[in-house]
């Protein structure tokens, strides 16, 4: 008997690729129903782009939303900072604290471990990583988290200009995120004018997908988000426009596109459109 060259529907099945909602409204139909299961999104963007709250959206909505228990690794800010600004939204992390939904590691104070002696050594500061590192490890498995955030990347080199001690730590980060299997976002900074992708060129290897988030000052600002590379996903290239209101990161539709259906919802170009109050 001869087997069939076609699929079947069964094979097709185990081989669809599970999504994870964004829980930015909008966003998931951008990218076939949200981030493939597993993927480690490089969010990049210049400052004041809104990178920590597509972040906090995201686990938010997880956790609430979803049943999707997270984790938030902060290099940057203090994790009380990061909730007081949450707050502005509704998004109240320190309930969801309470209620083991989401855990918080407060990553800063490796800025100041990392902070450069002349006695100090690569072993050192890999060392103080690890053990920060396996914290988030522990935190994912008491948890049973399946997001993770880290915001940001470069925040786990402060201070460190030499690019191969860069390396050495993106590469301690990225074992980790594999390790632990969850669907990360992690974020970059882009310098103006730099025209690369993230801050040192060097974090994109770790993401199987990089989107970037941009404001374009024109007569009035316009907020972007672009998919450059989502793998297992047939994407749009286009930029997005979108909004940051009182709910959050918002997606208004293709920038320059009059109208796209996207299944049976329709997004909407913002040009030629009443401005909203949303920034
Ligand atoms: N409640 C809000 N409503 C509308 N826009 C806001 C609100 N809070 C912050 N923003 C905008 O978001 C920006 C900060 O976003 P954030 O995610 O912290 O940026 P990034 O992490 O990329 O530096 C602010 O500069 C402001 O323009
Ligand atoms: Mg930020």
């Amino acid at each position: 008997m001869v087997a069939s060259v076609r699929p079947s529907l069964w094979s097709i099945m185990e081989t669809a690729i599970e999504r994870v909602h964004t829980g930015i409204p909008g966003l998931d139909h951008v990218l076939e129903g949200g981030f493939p299961k597993g993927a480690r999104v490089l969010l990049a963007g210049g400052a004041g782009c809104g990178k920590t709250i597509c972040c906090g959206q995201y686990l938010y909505k997880g956790a609430t939303k979803f049943g999707e228990p997270g984790v938030y690794v902060s290099t940057e800010e203090p994790p009380s900072e990061f909730k007081a600004n949450m707050l502005r939204f509704g998004w109240d992390f320190k309930k969801l604290e309470n209620e083991k939904k989401i855990g918080m590691v407060d990553a800063v104070y490796q800025r100041v471990e990392s902070e450069l002696t002349e006695s100090e050594s690569l072993q050192s500061i890999l060392y103080n990583l690890r053990s920060k590192l396996s914290e988030v490890k522990i935190l994912v498995e008491q948890l049973g988290a399946t997001r993770l955030v880290v915001d940001s990347l470069p925040g786990f080199g402060f201070r460190v200009t030499d690019l191969n001690t860069l390396r050495e730590i993106f590469l301690e980060v990225g074992l980790l995120l594999k390790d632990v299997g969850c669907t990360t976002i992690m974020t970059t900074e882009i310098v103006e004018g730099s025209g690369l992708i993230s801050r040192y060129g060097i974090e994109e290897f770790l993401a199987t997908g990089v989107m970037v988030l941009s404001l374009v000052k024109q007569s009035s600002p316009l907020r972007k988000l672009f998919v450059r590379k989502m793998r297992g996903t047939s994407h749009s290239l286009n930029d997005y426009a979108f909004a940051i209101g009182p709910d959050g990161i918002v997606i208004k539709g293709p920038v320059g596109v009059r109208s796209v259906s996207h299944g049976r919802r329709r997004l909407h170009s913002n040009s030629g459109r009443k401005r909203r109050s949303h920034r």
